[in-house]
């Protein structure tokens, strides 16, 4: 009741292949397996289940479970900033091995932005990968952000040391659909 004004968002996004539905602390073994993978922690750092289940419960930042013909394919969360003067929306995202390279991480973060654009009136998101995440950085092109600049040694990555990331934002115009 209390979410009656995010209609959409309560009952899930509709992309072309993947369904966005709210996370829960059911999710939470499923989604800490997959932030656990190899694959993810090399570009998200180790994930602590019990993290997670505090970061659920945080208002100032949304996670969505990403389906794909019913199976928990990854995960994808936006954070808003609401001072309006610098009103905007960051979104993050990680797929599960098996998952990645399909496209779906394009249909995900396609889905998401347009929701924060249409729905929550965002004017301005942000995505910010690693500089060396060539395969993120390509998916994000493909929605319509563009490359704003590097920010060195950004992020500390889980060989220790501090890496670059890549400061992507796209405005309302921009979304390709
Ligand atoms: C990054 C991620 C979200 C991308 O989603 P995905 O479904 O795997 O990627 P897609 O299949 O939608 O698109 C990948 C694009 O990168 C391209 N690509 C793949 N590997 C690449 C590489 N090594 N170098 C450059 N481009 C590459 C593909 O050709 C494709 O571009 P195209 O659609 O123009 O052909 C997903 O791989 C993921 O979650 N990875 C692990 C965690 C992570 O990196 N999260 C992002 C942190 S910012």
């Amino acid at each position: 009741v209390a979410q009656n004004d995010e209609p959409s968002a309560v009952h899930g996004l509709r992309g072309r292949g993947v369904t966005l539905r709210p996370a829960t602390h059911e999710d939470v073994s499923v989604l800490a397996a997959i932030l656990n993978e190899p694959e993810v922690t090399k570009w998200w750092g180790p994930a602590d289940p019990s993290d997670l289940e505090a970061d659920l419960a945080l208002a100032d930042v949304e996670h969505f479970v990403i389906e794909v013909g019913g199976e928990t394919a990854g995960m994808v969360q936006f954070s808003e900033e609401t001072d309006p003067m610098y009103h905007a929306a960051g979104i993050d995202i990680a797929l599960s091995a098996r998952f990645q390279g399909l496209g779906h991480g394009t249909d995900a973060v396609r889905t998401l932005a347009r929701y924060l654009l249409e729905e929550r009136g965002h004017h301005r998101l942000t995505i910010d990968p690693a500089a060396a995440n060539a395969r993120a950085i390509a998916a994000y092109t493909r929605v319509g952000f563009r490359p704003v600049g590097v920010m060195r040694q950004y992020e500390r990555g889980v060989d220790g040391e501090f890496h670059d990331g890549l400061l992507m934002e796209m405005l309302v115009d921009e979304l390709v659909p």
